[in-house]
């Protein structure tokens, strides 16, 4: 028997797997979450909110009973749960129970020696498996690295950073794990990334901004790419709140900022 199916567009996203981020209004514009396994940049000028989103992004997961792992490059892990406490959202048995887990990155490279300012090919292999290794060891299934952009400061090269990437994204999607990769971009950019080659490795692409609105500068999201689902391209309004982030759709006659 033929069944009649109606076009893409008016069917509701195909049952894939979903990581549901928690935050009701990403998971509203993702239609159902990030679909399990995928490895997104967030993308952002500073100030943003991109540490923010993240760490709400584990607090949810490990509420939800999934481990959760954020690698800190630029903050470290103790100013880090400082500014959590501000949330009413974050509970410290997470962090006493283990379903978060804050590592200070430097740390890590302390521990392998890798102290020359430009990583080699040996040692950009030797933090992959180490990242690996700690996501395997913890049972992570949800990844923050904050950030990238720091972490391709060391590995400088266009290619390597390319196989950084490719090596560590198919090792985390075997792990079952859904990552962020932060980005940082000055704001006048218009771009996602510092090379230029991240965002076409990524399953998925999120990207945060300001806009002006009558001398106001407002918070916004857009999910510019997400592989294995259907989402709003739209631009959302967004709202660091004690209780979480809230997004609201951006009404027009609202310009992005120097736009
Ligand atoms: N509890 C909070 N309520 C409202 N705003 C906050 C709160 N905590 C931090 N912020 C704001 O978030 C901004 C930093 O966000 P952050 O996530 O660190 O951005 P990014 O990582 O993109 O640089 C700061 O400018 C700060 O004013
Ligand atoms: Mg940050």
């Amino acid at each position: 028997m033929v069944t009649a199916t109606p076009p893409t567009e008016s069917r509701p996203a195909p049952p894939r797997d979903r990581c549901v981020t928690g935050i009701d209004g990403l998971d509203n514009i993702l239609h159902g979450g990030i679909p399990k396994g995928s490895m997104v940049l967030l993308a952002g000028a500073v100030g943003t909110g991109k540490t923010t989103l993240s760490l709400e992004f584990l607090v949810r997961g490990a509420e939800a009973g999934e481990r959760s792992l954020f690698l800190s490059v630029t903050e470290s892990s103790v100013k880090l749960t400082e500014n959590l406490s501000a949330f009413e959202f974050f509970r410290h048995d997470l962090l006493e129970a283990g379903s978060l887990v804050i590592v200070d990155l430097p740390d890590m490279y302390s521990r392998l020696g890798l102290d020359h300012e430009e990583l080699t090919t040996e040692e950009i292999g030797l933090l992959t498996r180490s990242i690996l290794a700690l996501v395997a060891e913890t049972g992570a299934q949800r990844v923050v690295l904050d950030s990238l952009t720091s972490v391709g400061y060391r590995i400088r090269r266009e290619e390597r950073i390319r196989d950084f990437m490719l090596t560590l994204g198919q090792g985390l999607n075997r792990l079952g794990c859904t990552t962020l990769l932060v980005s940082e971009v000055a704001s006048s950019e218009g771009r996602y990334s510092a090379h230029g080659v991240e965002e076409a490795i990524v399953d998925g692409v999120i990207l945060l901004g300001n806009a002006s609105r009558r001398g106001d500068i407002l918070r916004v999201l857009q999910v510019v790419k997400m592989r294995g689902t259907s989402h709003s391209r739209a631009q959302y309004v967004m709202e660091l709140t004690p209780i979480g982030l809230l997004m609201a759709p951006h009404l027009k006659g609202n310009r992005p900022e120097g736009g």
